[in-house]
């Protein structure tokens, strides 16, 4: 037993998102969104971070999101897993195209919207509250065809018709929500979040941050609405966040360190927990020739629409030095940096950092000084199934048991924290490479890379330890 001493009611559970497990990619009215044009492999992440993909679905590619794993139609038999394992919260993502297909609509699919009623109902039945993010990875297709993502204003209008839809629908299901998962990223990944894949890479700036405007205004107003269809409800923003170290203590590189943290893992969380713009961007916007069309009330919508706590996501601290030498690439990492050598990596090159969580969460705590909640955090790792059936992912409870010590440590440190939904609590897609074989979850799923697979679900080692976790509320690790 340790002396850790997690909060009571803290939210203990597991994270998910609708287009890495659904399936079900054209059933019941559902229109076509970002991830389903996505093939599997580890070119995936190219496509998602470099400029000109072209959104097509072709006849003769394998695309996984198209059945996931599932959830779609076996959401009863996970959440009664879930349930097992004592969850208290689920973190889920609702997909944009079951509400409305296109995005584009004045009325919203009905059969869609029953649907989540019919999961929400399910995690109360089982007393697990529901953590939901509005918009994860997903953007409508049609709105990336017809109206160039979210580069286009009309965008704000139609996300906040759907926003307003779902927070008017479950109201009395869900009181916490999320806006946008991990807004920062589509610095490096535009598709995923900005719905728009850049021309050239000298073309980035301008339309990524005038999108990032728009999609900033609509998180606002949603946070706004929110708050007044739901009283009492809780509703954040949601950040990737990579603790920016410098390579050495040599001032340059402790400069160029803090510079990138400001821009990756600060600009956004700022505008939406105070409400404006920070005041470094403006030398940003100017050095990089971004001139932001700024409406009227924008600037007054942004304060209105501050968010209660901060979500984020924690896979990895990221190293920085000014001159880099390609050598030095970290290859792993999902948002670049040098390589530490004080670090171990996954499987998949990421990382791995317990401190630099307790890092992360006093960065923020001391930064915005309202609850932080971490929404992600765990290892992709390979399983394998041992004769018996048995899967001993030690691995993973290693890596989970040094980073909730490690959220131990900082709540000592003062951090206010609410809960921690482990990224991928039954395995799914991998949002960056489209395999079923980077598994996150406490759950196998039979599902490989090629798509076979028999989609039966088995219990890990883990399920059993995280189980324990829960129990004792942190104290039996
Ligand atoms: C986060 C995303 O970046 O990391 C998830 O919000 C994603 O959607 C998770 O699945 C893990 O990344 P990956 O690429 O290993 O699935």
């Amino acid at each position: 037993m340790n002396t850790y001493k997690f909060p009571e009611g803290f939210l203990w559970g597991g994270a998910t998102a609708a287009n890495q497990i659904e399936g079900g990619f054209n059933e019941g009215n559902k229109g076509l969104n970002v991830a389903v044009v996505l093939p599997g492999g580890k070119a995936r992440y190219d496509i998602l971070t470099k400029p000109g993909f072209d959104f097509e679905i072709k006849p003769d590619q394998y695309y996984p999101n198209h059945e996931a794993i599932d959830f779609y139609h076996r959401y009863k038999e996970d959440i009664a897993l879930f349930a097992e394992m004592g969850f208290k919260a689920f973190r889920m993502s609702i997909a944009w195209t079951r509400i409305f297909p296109n995005g584009d609509e004045i009325e919203p699919n009905e059969e869609g919207l029953q649907f989540y009623d019919r999961v929400l109902d399910e995690l109360h039945k089982h007393g697990i509250e529901p953590v939901v993010t509005i918009s994860h990875y997903e953007m409508p297709l049609h709105l990336v065809m017809e109206y160039g993502g979210w580069r286009n204003r009309k965008v704000v209008t139609f996300f906040e018709r759907y926003a307003n839809t779902i927070l008017t629908r479950y109201k009395d299901k869900v009181k916490y929500w999320m806006t946008f998962n991990e807004i920062n990223s589509a610095l490096v990944m535009p598709i995923n979040g900005l719905g728009f894949s850049i021309e050239k890479e000298e073309d980035r700036y301008q339309p990524t941050f005038q999108a990032y405007h728009h999609q900033l205004v609509a998180s606002a107003i949603a946070v706004k609405a929110c708050h007044e269809i739901i009283p009492g409800s809780e509703i954040g923003c949601m950040i990737l966040f990579a603790p920016v170290y410098p390579f050495d203590s040599n001032p340059d590189n402790v400069l160029h360190a803090l510079k990138e943290e400001q821009i990756f893992n600060y600009f956004c969380g700022d505008v939406q927990v105070r409400g404006e713009y920070p005041s470094f961007m403006n030398r940003y916007f100017k050095e990089h020739n971004i001139q932001l069309e700024i409406e009227e009330n924008d600037l007054e919508v942004l304060k209105e629409g501050t968010v209660d706590y901060v979500g984020f996501s924690y896979y990895m601290s990221r190293t920085e030095k000014k001159e880099k030498a390609a050598e030095d690439a970290s290859e792993g990492n999902i948002i670049g940096g040098v390589r530490n050598p004080f670090l171990e990596v996954s499987d998949w090159g990421w990382e791995i950092d317990p401190v630099g969580l307790r890092i992360s969460l006093n960065k923020l705590y001391d930064r915005y000084q309202i609850p932080l909640f971490i929404v992600e955090n765990g290892l992709g790792a390979y399983d394998k199934i041992e004769e018996d059936g048995s899967i001993n992912d030690d691995y993973r409870i290693g890596y989970l048991q040094e980073h909730i010590k490690a959220m131990g440590e900082a709540i000592e440190d003062g951090v206010d924290l609410m809960g921690y939904t482990s990224w991928g609590c039954i395995d799914m897609v991998s949002m960056s490479t489209g395999e079923f074989s980077k598994r996150y979850g406490y759950i196998y799923v039979d599902k490989h890379d090629d798509g076979s697979g028999t989609l039966e679900r088995i219990k890990k080692k883990s399920f059993f330890w995280y189980k324990d976790v829960i129990k004792t509320n942190g104290k039996k690790l």
